[in-house]
């Protein structure tokens, strides 16, 4: 079989590079030459586990392949996938422009019958936009040629994104033809043979489901975060309460962590994009709004906290360790360390960052104006507070006698609830987490 896909960000690369594994002939395709061309010598432009080697080897195979020319990537595809980027808008909503100049361009250059199925997320209504695009452009240069477009939104987490592709929970696929779903059903027989976890229904629900789980997921964690806070004033541990509520089947264990607020290329997005979809047909979705209006406070959480142990912060020296939104990831999209370094930045702090895969990202956002460390001791050097942001593994047991020694002060702010405060104090560190 022979797919192409459109955009070869997160999404993208890695589904052409698992669809390749899976012995399909994958063409990807980018508008972005420099990224192309990099891909084409066997790199990677993302850090995602594992990625790299399975890339390589594809490739190797010649399996994988990457073009900035569209009419190269779909010659021969019976399935052309969109995975664009799908921003958040000025208002909130989503921007399109990238799913509409995908579709144009299909519409365009195809030249005979394929499924067109879009992978990016996509507010309710906008696979049927990208139909009718389609039919126009090709009804305008008089041809006849049938596509059937399919959702088919994605799932995987950063950081574990293949084994996501490769073992999904389920594939969402909402379809409108027979024909559709039969070549759909057959793409993704070879991930589906230990248990059937494919799944047909209309378009408009595929769409939804895919804002629906974010929404869902962003809403545990801001409620536990507003737990957390209330934790913080009664003198509760955040860590016992969410002992005690997930073993409730009902409620289940996983998601349920307090921290320093949800940030990534989706959570914040698709909240607000869900939110404003419902606007624009005149409801209100309060919860949705709730836990968007909850994250972004929570993500100035890691401030109050240094105000707490340091009281006025202006010439401090703060080490920050974890940059990423989430550990095994460099993505920096609505990151909560960019809300810190902001804020800090804002309050004469001199800041100090050190990221095992995010450095070059972040030093393209943030360049001159923070200072860089080597590793992780590097960065607490002189430091009067290490703030932990992003709990990559390397950050979980750091060594408290070092520290003690290169630090100026002696406050730890533990933004995701790593460390054991006994363990912290026991040193002569001031401890602060989130509601414990
Ligand atoms: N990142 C995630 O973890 C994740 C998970 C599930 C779903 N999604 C969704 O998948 C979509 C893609 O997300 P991403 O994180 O991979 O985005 P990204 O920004 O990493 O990648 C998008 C890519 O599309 C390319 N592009 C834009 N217009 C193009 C065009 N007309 N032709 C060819 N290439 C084009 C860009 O150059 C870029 O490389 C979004 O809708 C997102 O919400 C993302």
């Amino acid at each position: 079989m022979n797919i192409a896909i459109i955009g070869t960000g997160y999404v993208g690369l890695t589904s052409g590079v698992c669809f390749s594994e899976m012995g399909i002939d994958v063409w990807c395709i980018d508008v972005d030459s420099t990224k192309v061309e990099r891909l084409k010598r066997g790199q990677t432009t993302i850090y995602e586990p594992g990625l790299q080697e399975m890339l390589r080897r594809n490739a190797e195979a010649g399996r994988l392949h990457f073009t900035a020319d569209i009419a190269e990537g779909i010659a021969n595809a019976e399935v052309i996938f969109i995975a664009v980027g799908t921003p958040s808008a000025k208002d909130g909503g989503v921007d399109l422009s990238y799913v509409v100049s995908a579709a144009e361009q299909i519409g365009n250059t195809i030249t005979h019958n394929a499924v067109v199925a879009t992978k990016s997320t996509v507010p309710v209504g906008t696979s049927k936009r990208v139909a009718a695009i389609i039919e126009e452009r090709i009804k305008a240069r008089g041809e006849k040629i049938e596509i059937d477009v399919v959702s088919n939104p994605e799932f995987l987490k950063e950081g574990a994104a293949i084994k996501d592709f490769m073992s999904p929970d389920r594939v969402v696929v909402g379809v409108e033809s027979e024909r559709a779903k039969r070549v759909m059903a057959r793409l993704y027989k070879p991930f589906m043979f230990i248990s059937d976890r494919l799944m047909f229904m209309d378009i408009a629900s595929a769409e939804l489901t895919k804002y629906a789980s974010n929404a869902m997921l962003a809403t545990r964690i801001s409620f536990m975060n507003e737990i957390a806070n209330l934790c913080d004033r009664v003198g509760a541990n955040i860590d016992m309460v969410r002992k005690g509520m997930g073993t409730d089947e009902r409620i289940g264990s996983k998601f349920l962590y307090a921290g320093c607020g949800y940030g990534g290329s989706c959570f914040p997005k698709d909240v607000r994009a869900l939110a404003a979809t419902a606007h624009s047909l005149g409801l209100n979705m309060e919860v949705i709004e709730a836990v968007e209006r909850v994250n972004n406070r929570q993500k100035s959480i890691i401030v109050t906290k240094l105000h707490e142990a340091l009281g006025e912060l202006k010439d401090r020296r703060i080490a920050l360790w974890g940059l990423s939104f989430k550990p095994e990831t460099d993505d920096m999209r609505e990151a909560p360390s960019r809300v810190v370094i902001d804020a800090l930045l804002a309050e004469g702090v001199k800041v100090v960052a050190y990221d095992p895969e995010a450095m070059e990202a972040c030093r393209g956002i943030y360049g001159g104006d923070i200072a860089w460390g080597e590793d992780m001791y590097d960065t607490a050097t002189d430091a009067d507070a290490v703030v932990l942001i992003t709990e990559w593994k390397q950050f979980r047991m750091p060594s408290w006698r070092v520290l003690r020694r290169i630090m100026r002060g002696n406050a730890i702010i533990d933004g995701r609830n790593i460390y054991d405060r006994a363990e912290v104090e026991e040193q002569g560190f001031v401890y602060k987490a989130i509601g414990k």
